[in-house]
């Protein structure tokens, strides 16, 4: 699970990860003043989850300006909510304002019968329009708040899996938890995934053979598989996913797409992927840290690939070992894992409980454990968050 937007991140010990655990850690004003920050993030994250679940930042950014009325109108949603949203995003910095809808006799002031503010007209400036609303751009942000909220519904279940054991699945957090993953690594498929792989040139060769097969385990919303079957036209793909509404999106967006005639999803474990159609290629795209049992999978995928095909795993590109402090990707990864990633993988028995953190000795691990000779790192860079391993047999 990851972000992907290009956002600047601190290095370790600056200044997102004061103190540190061999010192003497912040002073209390100074981590007062920290959590409080983080609380108005937080504050941040919930209210574009509404703007973005309500449709308020793409009536602004499609329709332009609005009071409080217009956008209520213009989505079908509640005046006085919209217009308690719209003052605390512009009080927050996020909108702008723009000239009124209509001047009573003072100026701001309201006509008779008109309550305060409510002729103000705000505005979704181009930066966090893009932001949050551009679903193809690198910088598209919007879905992570859907994340967050996915996670609030689950927190009872989350403290019993902390107290007694057992986890929380993907399946239990729902329809927003699944799209924003999808939407979070989309735009990097769709720009990015074709130039990444051309730059590793045996890959690509696999790739190119004339009648290749390939599989996409773990494949969610069939983003990669879709993406994989527009830089490969002659190559036929099959997705697996182990969550039925997830496939039902991979097949929507590739009939969408125009790809559907050469790409096939299944509702299933990738562990029971056949052995029986011999594959030149499989990949897994941000997942194996997520499989309660990674060997199982990465053994039928080894059985599946041809000697001479390739195997990619893309997972978070974490350090190579733990420190602290670390950086904003080590901190958002132990974010995600503690939420989502470590209760989904624990949430089915018996699991390793790999979590987010899936460090490169541990993926080696479990390649050799499932029959790989050796992991290679590609030199595929600055790709979100991700790294890009090659299994190979
Ligand atoms: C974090 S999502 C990544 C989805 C997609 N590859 C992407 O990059 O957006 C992890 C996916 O792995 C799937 N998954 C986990 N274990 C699986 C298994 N054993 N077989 C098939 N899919 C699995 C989950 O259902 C989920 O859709």
């Amino acid at each position: 699970m990851s972000t992907t937007a290009q956002v600047p991140l601190s290095e370790p010990g600056g200044p997102g990860t004061p103190g540190g655990p061999t010192g003497e850690g912040p002073g209390a004003e100074e981590f007062a003043e920290r959590l409080f920050a983080s609380a108005l993030g937080a504050l941040d994250v919930f209210s574009v989850y509404l703007g973005d679940r309500l449709g308020w930042y793409r009536s602004l950014a499609a329709d332009g300006p609005a009071t409080s009325a217009e956008l209520a109108a213009r989505t079908g949603t509640q005046e006085r909510y919209a217009r308690e949203w719209l003052e605390g995003q512009a009080v927050a910095g996020i909108l702008t304002l723009a000239a009124p809808a209509a001047r009573g006799p003072e100026g701001d002031a309201p006509p008779s019968g008109v309550p305060g503010g409510a002729t103000r007209r705000y505005a979704l400036p181009p930066g966090p329009a893009e932001v949050l609303t551009d679903e193809h751009s690198l910088a598209y942000v919007a879905p992570l708040p859907r994340l967050f909220a996915a996670v609030g519904r689950t927190f009872d279940e989350l403290l019993d899996a902390y107290r007694d054991g057992g986890g929380v699945s993907w399946g239990r957090l729902g329809a927003d938890a699944r799209e924003a993953q999808a939407d979070l690594n989309r735009p990097w498929f769709e720009h990015e995934l074709a130039g990444a792989l051309g730059r590793a040139p045996d890959l690509h060769a696999v790739l190119s053979r004339p009648t290749a097969r390939v599989a996409d385990v773990g494949c969610g919303a069939g983003w990669s598989t879709v993406a994989l079957a527009r830089a490969y036209p002659q190559a036929r793909f099959d997705g697996y996913d182990i969550d039925g509404p997830s496939v039902d999106m991979a097949r929507a967006n590739a009939q969408a797409a125009g790809v559907a005639d050469r790409v096939a999803f299944h509702a299933a474990d990738a562990a029971t992927l056949p052995a029986d159609v011999p594959l030149d290629a499989a990949f897994a795209f941000e997942c194996t840290h997520d499989m309660p049992r990674p060997v199982e999978v990465l053994s039928a995928v080894r059985r599946a690939v041809l000697p001479d095909g390739a195997v990619v795993v893309m997972d978070e590109a974490v350090a190579e070992e733990f420190a602290a402090p670390g950086d904003d990707v080590e901190r958002l990864m132990y974010g995600f894992s503690q939420f989502v990633c470590l209760p989904d993988g624990l949430s089915s028995s018996p699991s390793v409980g790999t979590g987010t953190v899936m460090r490169p000795a541990t993926l080696e691990r479990y390649a050799l454990d499932a029959g790989f000779e050796r992991v290679e790192v590609l030199p595929i860079e600055g790709f979100s968050f991700f790294r890009f391993y090659r299994l190979h047999h």
